[in-house]
């Protein structure tokens, strides 16, 4: 059978309200929210859910992020801790995720927390994931919306090249304005980093007034795809920290480049473009290297969201799994 064709749906109210009736019809809808992509699903449907590892083709012991448009829902859905409750008033609507206690009478679907007895929850703060949240009305669950692995997706365009034909629709709101995926934060003994991302730490340490706790490796941890060694992974090689790229191999720069660059996360060496533009160039340069093309990253300093950056590099960069 043909996979039917996926619709690109406006940012008009129509858009959302059409993004909305798939949601509800059990279909999968990307849509933008200001750090990539998601890929949505009602969090409560079984079958919507399952749809999403398999559009994906995501190992299913991985948990997915809930969205919900305020803080009333997330309490629906979770426990607070003080400290979490403390950084929810801060930082959302934002790219900030929080690892929380599980509510026994959240109603989600148990693929969704993968079983776990916590679960992930996230406020968008981008207009077009509100709106399709509060036309929705429920929880919906989102990983990024790209191929398991892959670069991630910060335009409608990478969405459709990626999963096209395996979803509904894409709600097209342009480029996503913080380009790396949320900070997660969890909360079991004590406040610590699970993910880097679009907040950066520094910020979360500030709001909390104590640092964050050293990450645990307790047994039940989830092997989050984001702390496997390969993921956003484009299909030439990566080589980092380069400030002589080798004959044939395509630069990607930052700041002042001693050798010319291909393409410049940020010519003016600012972190938050760096951000922005990551995932797209990575795309366009994935495009031009080819399959057994290099592509040499130049260094990028280990502060603010530099950290979020050379975590999606490292991992971008590490050796593959065997197909
Ligand atoms: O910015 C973002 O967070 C984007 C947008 C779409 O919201 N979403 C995103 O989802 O990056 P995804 O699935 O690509 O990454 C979610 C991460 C994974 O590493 C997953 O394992 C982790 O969150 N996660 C989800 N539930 C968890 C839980 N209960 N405990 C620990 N980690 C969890
Ligand atoms: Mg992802």
């Amino acid at each position: 059978m043909e996979p039917a064709a996926t619709i690109r749906l406006r940012a008009t109210d129509d858009g959302v309200a059409q993004a909305a009736d798939l949601l509800r019809a059990g279909e999968l809808v990307a849509f933008p929210t200001e750090t990539v992509y998601g890929l949505g699903a009602d969090a409560r449907n079984d079958i919507a859910v399952a749809r999403v590892f398999e559009a994906k083709a995501r190992p299913q012991f991985n948990p997915l992020i809930v969205h919900v448009p305020d803080l009333a829902a997330a309490r629906a859905l979770a426990e607070f801790p003080d400290a979490a409750l403390l950084l929810a008033q801060a930082f959302w609507p934002g790219p900030l995720t929080l690892v929380l206690p599980l509510r026994a009478d959240a109603g989600l679907s148990p693929l969704v927390t993968a079983g776990l007895g916590t679960v992930a929850v996230r406020l968008p703060e981008h207009p077009l994931a509100q709106a399709l949240l509060r036309a929705f009305g429920g929880p919906v669950a989102a990983p990024s919306a790209n191929p398991s692995g892959r670069i991630s997706a910060t335009r409608p365009d990478h969405v459709l090249a990626g999963l096209g034909g395996r979803i509904a629709a894409v709600l097209d709101g342009g480029a996503c304005p913080v380009g790396v995926e949320s900070t997660i934060v969890g909360f079991a003994g004590g406040a610590h980093l699970l993910r880097p991302g679009g907040l950066p730490t520094e910020a979360l340490e500030a709001c909390l007034g104590y640092p964050l706790a050293p990450t645990p490796t307790t047994p039940d941890a989830p092997s989050a795809p984001g702390q496997l060694a390969s993921h956003y992974a484009p299909r030439a090689q990566v080589r980092l920290n380069v400030t002589a790229p080798r004959a044939g191999e395509l630069f990607l720069g930052f700041g002042k480049t001693a050798a010319p660059a291909d393409l410049n996360l940020s010519p003016a060496g600012d972190l938050v473009e760096a951000a922005a533009n990551l995932f797209y160039h990575l795309h366009r340069m994935d495009d031009r290297a080819g399959p057994n093309g290099t592509i040499a990253v130049a260094p990028v300093p280990d502060t603010g969201l530099g950290r979020a950056i050379n975590d999606r590099l490292r991992r971008a960069a590490a050796p593959r799994p065997a197909p």
